[in-house]
């Protein structure tokens, strides 16, 4: 099977084409820097600069996206956070209309961000969508992914929450400071993080790829969302460290800006239509998805 990839050089993109690349599917994936790409990815991927080198492909994974994690939002950056979303889907739907046979599937990433901070509230995948930056930012980008529909093409959008795993993603900005015994709840520790092993988005990624009746919005996050102190918790616990030391709202918005809404908003996500089209997670459960991770 052929698969085309855009931002298959990130932290999840790099995990999927490992897995692919064992199955013995043949890929092509999009990257702005191809010895940086190169470095990240196993041998037999080919890398385009352009979509105009790529060859039809029946599935196609995108992925690409500025990471909204790093640095303040100020007005330049925001926009970077979009046009690379924005852009990126815009120009992998008009690449997939010029095709003569149109992809089976595009499986486009999105996030928990789409639901804006919500409180306590239980969010399926048909909850409303949030009005703030990223919740719109999210909105706007699975509407560009959509857009694929027109030409027949399957089309996956994937709310994802965050990310664990070694080596990247958010647990490689929390580890330092758990692991010397200063890692602590966020804020009133009280709002949710939802959260999936990295290992359960590839088979969630590979699962709507396969399924000819998965469409729509999937939301991908760990069927037991936790609150922010559980979180830190349970982390201290797992590097047999405290985790006694609170980082107050005010100081995050000091340093951060409005990204500090990523840490301090958060939303209680579940996977409800994984769960009721028979996804079977293998890490259901926090303390089993960093034990594996932090062995
Ligand atoms: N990790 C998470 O916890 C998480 C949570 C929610 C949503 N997501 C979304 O899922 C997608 C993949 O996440 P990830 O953690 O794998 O991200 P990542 O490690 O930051 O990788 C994203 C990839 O996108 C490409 N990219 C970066 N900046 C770009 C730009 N300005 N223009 C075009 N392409 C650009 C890069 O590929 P090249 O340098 O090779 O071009 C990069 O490898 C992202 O869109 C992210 O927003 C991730």
């Amino acid at each position: 099977v052929r698969y085309l990839i855009t931002g298959g050089s990130g932290f999840i993109g790099s995990a999927l084409c490992r897995a692919l690349v064992d199955s013995g599917a043949e890929l092509t994936v999009l990257a702005r820097d191809p010895a940086h790409a190169r470095a990240r990815l196993p041998e037999g991927v080919r890398l385009v600069t352009s979509l105009a080198e790529a060859a039809p492909a029946p599935i196609v994974v995108n992925l690409a996206g500025e990471n909204l994690a790093q640095g303040r939002w100020s007005e330049t950056r925001k926009r970077l956070l979009r046009d690379s979303r924005i852009q990126t889907t815009r120009a992998l739907c008009a690449w997939i209309e010029r095709q003569a046979s149109p992809p089976r599937v595009l499986v486009s990433a999105s996030a928990v961000g789409y639901y804006g901070a919500r409180g306590d509230e239980p969010l399926d995948e048909d909850a409303a969508p949030g009005e703030d930056y990223a919740a719109r930012l999210c909105w706007d980008w699975e509407a560009q992914a959509q857009a694929a529909e027109r030409c027949g093409v399957r089309v996956c959008r994937l709310r994802l929450g965050v990310v664990l795993d070694r080596g990247g993603g958010a647990l490689a900005r929390m580890l330092p400071a758990f692991r010397l015994g200063l890692g602590g709840p966020v804020a009133s520790g009280r709002q949710w993080l939802s959260w999936i092993h990295r290992a359960d988005v590839v088979a969630a990624i590979l699962w709507c790829a396969d399924r000819d009746d998965a469409r729509g919005a999937y939301n991908l996050t760990a069927p037991q969302p936790v609150t922010n102190a559980e979180f830190a918790r349970a982390l201290a616990r797992a590097l047999h460290r405290p985790a006694l030391l609170r980082v107050p709202a005010f100081a995050l918005k000091a340093a951060l800006g409005e990204m500090a809404q990523l840490l301090i908003g958060g939303q209680r996500v579940v996977p409800a239509r994984l769960l009721a089209e028979g996804f079977r997670f293998s890490f259901p459960r926090l303390s089993d998805a960093l034990a594996d991770i932090l062995h």
